[in-house]
């Protein structure tokens, strides 16, 4: 049974380490894993961890704690999971527009590759020929996902090598002896539908059929978790029939074993993320009330970036009378949080949560407007522990040096 995270102990995290605060809630994570686990269940199947949506050092040693493998999006992100314990073998670096020396370093800590392009595929199969093995990313044409920025699997997507440029491919192995042990592709964050996954495999099942040393078919990440309240996810499980039986009619047919991967980010940890902010300012205006709190897009950028859904709520109240509040941030910038949002009645210093923010929240923090970096807190066996101290003015000019 997963211990529970209440609002109690999220306003005593607040009014213990401050506000704005991330907190963590670390068995959410591991139910999150074991639900994907039991689904793939008795199939060769590996998951890494898309460590972009959280790198929190804390947060790699316990997603390796509970036997997840990592996928990483840049080689300092490659350095920190090596730090947080994870052996190279269960690293894999999917890499897009890098220059080639970081390729060279990722093959020097010994990582899994997915090259995505044709100039570093080529790069690559000069300088190392059949002597590394390394995974091609495609871009397999096919729309889907959130939004338009988060899909990466178009035919305008950069992601990728275009499904069309195939043969370049081939020729390039031929010429260089290159060693191509596993296919990937990642359509888009938030796929809902199974059967986006299913033309995905449809499409690595073709180019799959021309090289002949693979190992593995990664179908990178994008399950979409639910946010808006009676939203739902992707069917994991329906996700994992689905590609049990495509795969098992692949090695049937052509009597080749192949491994399955994929890098879930938001899964493993969105819904294990609250942001607690607390109410600076309220203001009447018109139609509604503006609930201002200590955070802002600095914080907290999905709902300004992507128009992302992200559940508030007034845990300091929650049964009051119910009123429409929009609920903004305190940096000089039309930072919206949530428009015109019914909530049970917010005043000035009341803790409000965002909910499903573990992934791609505190990430994609800023110290614009000189503001702090928030706090983060992981809530584990039912204990709160401080992973990262607020940032202080020490932070905002670490870097700087002061020449006049
Ligand atoms: N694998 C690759 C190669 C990726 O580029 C990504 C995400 C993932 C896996 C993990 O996707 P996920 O399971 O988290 O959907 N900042 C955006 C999402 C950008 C995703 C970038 N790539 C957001 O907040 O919605």
């Amino acid at each position: 049974m997963l211990n529970q995270l209440t609002n109690a102990d999220l306003i005593n995290i607040a009014e213990e380490f401050g506000t704005p605060v991330y907190v963590y809630h670390a068995e959410k994570i591991k139910s999150q894993f074991e639900r994907l686990q039991s689904a793939f269940d008795n199939t060769d199947t590996k998951f890494f961890y898309a460590a972009k949506a959280l790198t929190n050092i804390n947060i790699l040693r316990y997603i390796k704690s509970i036997g997840c493998n990592i996928d990483c999006s840049s080689i300092n992100e490659v350095q920190l999971a090596i730090k947080a314990g994870f052996a190279p073998q269960n690293i894999l670096y999917t890499s897009n527009s890098i220059a080639f020396s970081e390729i060279e370093a990722a093959k020097d800590f010994g990582v899994n590759i997915n090259i995505d392009s044709i100039s570093n595929l080529e790069k690559f199969g000069k300088k190392f020929g059949h002597t590394y093995p390394v995974g091609i990313r495609l871009r397999p044409n096919i729309m889907a996902g959130g939004n338009l920025k988060i899909s990466t699997g178009h035919e305008g997507s950069k992601f990728g090598i275009p499904l069309e440029h195939i043969d370049k491919v081939i020729d390039l192995v031929k010429e260089t002896g290159l060693f191509i042990h596993g296919l990937n592709i990642h359509t888009g964050s938030e796929l809902k539908d199974v059967e986006i996954f299913a033309k995905g495999i449809e499409v690595l099942f073709e180019v799959a059929k021309q090289f002949p040393e693979l190992k593995f078919l990664d179908l990178g990440g994008g399950f979409k978790v639910p946010y808006e309240p009676g939203e739902e996810g992707t069917d994991i499980e329906k996700l994992a029939e689905k590609v049990k039986e495509e795969f098992n009619w692949f090695e049937k047919t052509y009597n080749r074993h192949l491994q399955v991967w994929f890098e879930p980010g938001k899964f493993l940890v969105s819904e294990a993320g609250y942001l607690i902010t607390k109410v600076n300012v309220l203001k009447e205006s018109g139609h509604t009330i503006f609930a201002g709190v200590d955070s802002g897009l600095n914080h907290l950028i999905r709902p300004m970036f992507y128009g992302s859904y992200h559940e508030v709520q007034n845990i300091s109240n929650t049964a009051g009378e119910k009123k429409h509040y929009t609920v903004v941030g305190n940096i000089c910038e039309t930072d919206t949080f949530a428009e015109n949002r019914e909530l049970p009645e917010i005043k000035e210093g009341d803790f409000i949560a965002f909910l499903n923010t573990g992934a791609y929240g505190f990430e994609m923090a800023s110290n614009y407007n000189s503001r702090f970096k928030p706090a983060e807190v992981l809530w584990k066996d039912g204990r709160a522990v401080l992973i990262r101290k607020r940032d202080d003015l020490g932070d905002l000019l670490k870097n700087q040096l002061q020449v006049l």
